[in-house]
């Protein structure tokens, strides 16, 4: 019950000062909790007489939760979620990708059924269970990334996570699979006025995108920081549904309109929590709702209330509570289940030798994948359907110029 504590902390959180209200709605005052009500009827803007419903059926849902995924950081040491290639599982790598090259089909086509790693192949089977019925994320080591080309490196990428899950995500709306995660020497802008993808700069928790797993190919690390972070949200869940279930239900609710825009960022309004088929799922982002000091949410969409900024807080400070600092090393593959994960990184500072750099994919394991809420099918199909012609950036370019909301997309 480290409520009060949680609130002094949440508000510490809140850089960008909260927008009044939702429209059409006022605070009733002089309660402890800042419950929207609509001006026309004076009624409670959400369903406020389902929360004791809500949390019991989360309370009795969760006795039959898989425990595994409720975890907090103190729990694991690297030796728990990296899985260190053995001398022969290299050597198999290297052959799997000699036996794909020479096969002469295009990268794009690279799968496991020509990717082949006999060895390796129950390990990766296992680890991919892990992911959607364990603790949701692994590290695999022992590749050198200066041991292979640019192209190699993103044929080993690929070839491996196709063991992982089998269908790749486009990543933005010209149809980019890839995506090139560094501080951007050729880019300008300061580091604040750009998008954090090519800036040094800590992010907050959030998911990434609609996609159902995130995989990360760490190419170098930085001088200093920029680790990885993650933290359960089974475990932040639980948290909320003890000590605020008001929050918890405001996450439920689909009131949530995001800045995002374009083809695959869906800003129709939604939950950021969803319970879906016995899974705690969340899908969820700070800044395109709160805007940042110097990239304000945009005047045509509708305000986020007070309310919706503590439950943004609150999140965040729990995730922080219960953080794991993925340790984090060169060649690195790293596996995270992106709907049951909240995700940040740590501020980083290049040098002339050490620079912070990541591919990054999205994908999909359709045999184990989990079953997506409503809310968030359509943004996920269109990251995982045909429609949009995938675009192959094996390196990384500069962003030539970017739109305003593109620096509020973690
Ligand atoms: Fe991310």
């Amino acid at each position: 019950m480290a409520t009060a504590a949680m609130k002094t902390s949440a508000a510490k959180l809140r850089t960008p000062k909260p927008t009044n209200a939702l429209e059409g709605v006022r605070t009733r005052a002089g309660e402890n909790s800042n419950f929207p009500f609509d001006i026309q009827s004076g009624m409670p803007l959400f369903p406020f007489n389902n929360i004791p419903s809500c949390i019991k059926e989360f309370n009795s849902w969760q006795r039959e939760r898989n425990t595994r995924l409720s975890w907090t950081g103190s729990e694991f040491s690297s030796e728990d979620y990296v899985y260190t290639l053995s001398e022969r599982e290299k050597q198999e790598v290297i052959h799997a990708l000699d036996h794909f090259k020479d096969l002469g089909l295009a990268g794009n086509e690279v799968a496991r059924e020509n990717f082949p790693l006999p060895t390796l192949m129950s390990r990766l089977d296992d680890l991919a269970k892990d992911l959607h019925h364990g603790k949701g994320f692994f590290s695999i080591r022992g590749l050198d990334p200066e041991e292979f080309t640019p192209e190699d490196n993103v044929l080993v990428f690929l070839g491996i996570s196709g063991y992982i899950g089998n269908k790749r995500g486009k990543q933005d709306d010209d149809g980019y699979m890839l995506a090139h995660v560094r501080e951007s020497k050729l880019c300008d802008a300061p580091q604040h006025q750009r998008p954090f993808r090519d800036s040094n700069l800590a992010l907050t928790f959030h998911t990434d995108g609609f996609a159902d797993i995130l995989a990360m190919q760490t190419r170098s690390c930085a001088a200093r920081g920029g680790n990885h972070v993650i933290a359960s949200s089974m475990k932040i869940c639980e948290e909320l549904a003890a000590t605020r279930p008001e929050l918890m239900q405001i996450l439920m609710s689909p009131i949530w309109v995001s800045e995002s825009r374009g083809f695959l960022a869906d800003n129709r309004s939604r939950p950021l929590l969803f319970i879906e088929n016995g899974h705690v799922i969340m899908n969820f982002v700070r800044y395109p709702f709160i805007g940042l000091p110097d990239a304000p949410r945009a005047a045509d969409l509708p305000p986020v209330s007070t309310v919706q900024v503590e439950a943004l807080d609150l999140v965040e400070l729990l995730a922080q509570k219960h953080q794991l600092v993925l340790d984090m090393h060169p060649g690195d593959l790293t596996f995270i289940n992106n709907l049951a994960i909240l995700h940040s990184r740590e501020a980083f500072e290049d040098d002339t030798s050490h620079t912070r750099y990541l591919v990054r994919l999205w994908l999909k394991n359709e045999e184990l994948a989990w079953t997506i809420p409503p809310a968030l099918v359509s943004g996920n199909e269109k990251s995982f359907d045909e429609e949009l012609a995938e675009k192959w950036n094996i390196v990384p370019q500069p962003r030539l110029r970017f739109k305003p909301w593109q620096r509020l997309d973690p």
